[in-house]
């Protein structure tokens, strides 16, 4: 069969995987995902505790490996993430208002610039909607307020101008009061000339919960005149697996597949990781898993097959 990589590519659109350095160092998922992923999404290395661990001592290391596997591998690479609530060293949550600030512009101008011209996008801000689609109450909003979000785009745009920049989140991939506040931020970007690209829906999904309203979802926000995209797909299920359970995850699989491919500008999918192996599910939660298009021996599963279809 032809890598996802290829049937995603032939239709204009990428088929992409998150990884990390363990995930690199482990051959068999390494060859995988050379094989069927043309993208790759840095998984943790370019976190702000992973780039800037002390304020002003940045360290490339980890990104720079996955960046130079991708580019053995012939893959382009997305930069996940430069402003998040989480993963993000307690130093700069203690930090006063005005140090806070700067210490997010120069964050950004060294990991993006460290980077400019190697990734072809960033998740600039990931995560900064509540479920109700107010504003996350994270230090960032609290101490910066609501500018600080376009403050970022701003420093991304000039410390990588080729980048495409994306806002990013989850529980966004449907209609509803969360994606209507994203919706309500990029509309308001493009009118106030605030530099956005795109907007990544994770679909961090549950089984047999593909929302209804995806396409139409992902329509309206390029409607808008920004680039969407798939950016963590998994399904995950209570374990054990079991026949029904996989033939049910392959077929939100294909419908997410299948969105991305009904909508011009959705311009590719990435799962989040592509074996079970390494899926982060169930140390987030308990007793669930089997969220990936592989089983934990590298095996294809039904989702990957209907993945195949669709792309
Ligand atoms: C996850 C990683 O996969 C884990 O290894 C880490 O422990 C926690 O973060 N949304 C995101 C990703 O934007 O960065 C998260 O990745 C998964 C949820």
């Amino acid at each position: 069969a032809r890598p996802l990589r290829d049937l995603a590519a032939a239709k204009g659109k990428y088929f992409g995987s998150a990884m990390t350095v363990s995930e690199l160092e482990d051959t068999q998922n390494r060859e995988l995902t050379a094989r069927e992923a043309g993208v790759i999404t840095v998984g943790n290395e370019l976190k702000w505790d992973a780039t800037e661990p002390s304020r002003g001592q940045f360290t490339f290391t980890g990104g720079d490996r996955i960046r130079a596997g991708a580019v053995a591998a012939g893959q382009r690479v997305r930069g996940h993430t430069l402003v998040w609530h989480s993963q993000t060293p307690q130093w700069v949550h203690d930090l006063p208002a005005d140090q806070l600030r700067q210490a997010m512009l120069d964050h950004i101008a060294a990991v993006a610039g460290h980077y400019r011209g190697k990734v072809f996008a960033w998740d600039v801000v990931n995560e900064a909607f509540e479920e109700n689609g107010s504003r996350r109450q994270s230090f960032w909003q609290q101490k910066l307020g609501d500018g600080y979000i376009a403050e970022a785009f701003r420093a991304a745009r000039a410390a990588d101008p080729g980048a495409k920049l994306y806002y990013n989140d989850y529980n966004t991939d449907g209609l509803g009061a969360k994606s209507d506040a994203v919706y309500e931020l990029v509309r308001s970007f493009k009118q106030q000339g605030v530099p956005i690209d795109g907007v990544g829906f994770q679909a961090h999904l549950l089984l047999g919960a593909v929302p209804s309203t995806l396409q139409q979802n992902l329509q309206r926000f390029a409607d808008l005149g920004v680039d969407v995209a798939i950016t963590e797909l998994d399904v995950r299920m209570t374990l054990p697996a079991d026949s029904a359970k996989l033939a049910t995850q392959a077929n939100d699989y294909g419908a997410v597949a299948r969105a991305c491919v009904a909508v011009t500008r959705c311009v590719g999918l990435t799962t989040w990781s592509l074996s079970d192996k390494h899926s982060w599910i169930p140390s987030v939660f308990p007793g669930q898993g089997a969220a990936l298009p592989f089983d934990a021996a590298f095996q294809p599963k039904p989702a990957y097959r209907a993945l195949a279809t669709a792309l």
